[in-house]
């Protein structure tokens, strides 16, 4: 969730660039840099740490009207000075937001041209990319370089010979510009640019925009001039930060793809094979080589990715895995063997408990391995291995994105494991890996069921009691929606595994209770009907989601709502089924008129015991 901005006009570039970088913190990073046009040439200023940080080790002198700023969130790359943006190679300087997946291979192919990186990212690749391609026509230049990039990219870039002028061009990743009298301006979001203008336009994807003082031309590729079509906002600051959406938790539902596909990009290495790499995490082989038995400590959500990663891993690992809630195991003396691993679960990576659970296994001389969300914090410094999700900063207190990440990472040290232990050989962890890659996308297709979603919210508001119930992968995500559908509408919501319901629940089954039912394992598919049939025929109102490919396998009508999921591998199916759990909580606490982002009671990270 990197931030850009670009800034070219009348006033001293450094300020805007720093100012607009501290609208941007908001979007979470741990590094900054800017660069800019002087008397001297470009001059790069970088720090690691806050846009305050940097604003002090500016250089009194470094007067200019042009030039381009970034915050970092670090994926390729630890977080360091060196690897902060912006980057420069020869005559190119630029920064980025989004993905380069090709950067390996670029980076063996431009080696050949004496061309080496002084950083561990993909965006200097791209840097080292357009400055072997340049040779003084920036069109040209972008032409041959857009061909080559795999991913995503927002650049904005400046070449040593082109004073006063910012190139920009994307693919995927966002860049709004606007032209006001005080200079025209780029940005990654809207927030950086309300300052200046209401007034903006979207950079059209592989157009290419000059940003001068004046004006900013946008073009294709072959130089056409295009007229970018002008929007206009009336957000608020705060409005902005939710780039529209009503609630940081929509905004949030919605940046699922993304925060999936930054979650796997910077671990997945193609060659012949597609298979999961953790060598920039500094994750070893011998980690899972040499590990019998697992244990995932968490809290809340990130305790329901582990019970959903425990059901991955037993399948596929053939070894005992546990998940235990913090803040019992913490107590409960429990029992490690040697080859015991720990997994701590932790979107703030400061929860009280789930640290405390870290503390005893490292008390006990247990390997540690966390998933964690925040760079720096106190679950990742203190475990031996982290494994980051890069979700973004979270600001609702329901987690959602850091949730699916969580999933995401799971599925990664699932499939490393198998490969390490021979349990799944390179094809085999290939064609899955293929399938998680693709996950970012089926969230997509099950986004565009949000109205239908919403429709259905209206009839859960008035409910007082409300269940979901699942098996296998089914009733994990059960637990998750529960959870996600209580803590915002306060509506009374229990998970059951659905085998369970009649040694007891099955009597709060009566006229009209909502039951949410979880239908997508073929393995156990035909059982679970058993059981919407149980529910239904004591009258309550099901809302079913199976998959496309097993709706055939529907004798009568046994709900009242029915959600398809995209079809392939059921082990996959979480990641569709968890948008609609999350769309309907969402709608049913706007509906009940609650305060979705800050739902009473309840913190973003519980610091305390
Ligand atoms: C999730 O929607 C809740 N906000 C809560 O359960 C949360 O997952 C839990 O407190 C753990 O937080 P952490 O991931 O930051 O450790």
């Amino acid at each position: 969730m990197c931030g850009i901005i670009g800034f070219c006009g009348y006033l001293d570039a450094k300020e805007e660039l720093i100012e607009g970088l501290s609208e941007l913190e908001y979007r979470g990073y741990d590094s900054a840099g800017i660069a800019c046009f002087t008397k001297e040439g470009i001059r790069i200023v970088k720090a690691v740490g806050k846009v305050e940080g940097l604003r002090n080790k500016l250089p009194v002198n470094m007067e200019s009207g042009c030039g381009i700023g970034h915050t970092r969130w670090a994926t390729h790359g630890e977080v360091s000075e060196v690897n902060a943006h912006p980057h420069q190679c020869g005559r190119v300087t630029l920064i980025h937001n989004g993905i380069i997946e090709n950067y390996h291979e670029l980076e063996k192919e431009l080696e050949k041209t004496g061309r080496s990186p002084k950083s561990k990212t993909d965006t200097e690749i791209a840097a080292m990319l357009l400055d072997s391609l340049y040779t003084g026509d920036v069109l040209e230049a972008l032409r041959e370089a857009v061909k080559r990039l795999d991913g995503a990219y927002a650049f904005c870039i400046m070449f040593s010979d082109k004073p006063d002028e910012i190139y920009c061009i994307r693919k995927g990743s966002p860049l709004v510009c606007c032209v006001s009298q005080d200079g025209s301006v780029v940005a990654s979001d809207m927030v950086a640019l309300l300052r200046y203008s209401k007034e903006y336009f979207v950079l059209p994807e592989f157009m290419v925009a000059k940003v001068t003082k004046k004006t900013i031309l946008v073009t294709d590729l072959e130089g056409n001039l295009i007229t970018p079509n002008i929007l206009s906002v009336h957000w608020d600051m705060s409005a902005a930060k939710k780039n529209g959406f009503k609630h940081y938790m929509l905004k949030e539902i919605h940046e699922q793809p993304e925060a999936i596909a930054r979650t796997l990009a910077p671990r997945i290495k193609k060659d012949k094979y597609m298979l999961p790499d953790f060598s920039k995490d500094g994750i070893d082989d011998a980690v899972f080589a040499h590990t019998t038995r697992i244990i995932v400590a968490a809290c809340g959500t990130a305790m329901h990715a582990g019970m959903l990663g425990k059901i991955l891993m037993e399948r596929i690992l053939r070894i005992p895995v546990s998940v235990e809630i913090a803040s019992e195991f913490r107590y409960s003396d429990p029992i490690f063997t040697e080859d015991t691993l720990v997994i701590v679960v932790s979107q703030s990576g400061e929860t009280a408990d789930t640290l405390a659970a870290l503390r005893l296994a490292k008390e006990k001389g247990i390997k540690t391995l966390s998933i964690v969300n925040v760079k720096g914090s106190s679950i990742a410094r203190e475990s031996d291995y982290v494994l980051y999700t890069h979700a973004g900063p979270e600001i609702a207190v329901a987690s959602t994105k850091a949730y699916t990440a969580q999933l995401a990472a799971f599925y990664l040290l699932t499939f490393r494991f198998a490969y390490v232990t021979g349990r799944l050989n390179e094809k085999e962890v290939s064609d899955y890996m293929e399938e998680l890659s693709k996950t970012g996308m089926l969230m997509e297709q099950m986004l565009d069921q949000k109205d239908r979603v919403r429709e259905l919210s209206k009839r859960l508001t008035p409910a007082r009691d409300l269940f979901f119930i699942g098996r296998s992968l089914d009733y994990a995500l059960s637990c998750e929606g529960s959870i996600k559908l209580k803590e915002i509408t306060y509506i009374h919501s229990e998970a059951y595994a659905a085998g369970e319901l009649k040694h007891g629940t099955l009597s709060l089954i009566t006229g009209g209770v909502p039951v949410i039912a979880l239908a997508t394992q073929g393995d156990v598919f035909s059982k679970m009907i058993s059981n919407v049939k149980e529910v239904r025929a004591r009258g309550a109102m099901v809302i079913l989601l199976i998959k496309e490919d097993n709706q055939t396998l529907l004798e009568e009508e046994i709900f009242d709502e029915k959600f398809l999921l995209p079809a392939g591998n059921d082990l996959f199916a979480p990641f569709s089924a968890i948008v609609i759990l999350q769309l309907l909580a969402y709608y049913t606490s706007c509906y009940r008129g609650l305060d979705v982002d800050q739902p009473r009671n309840l913190a973003k990270s519980v610091t305390v015991e």
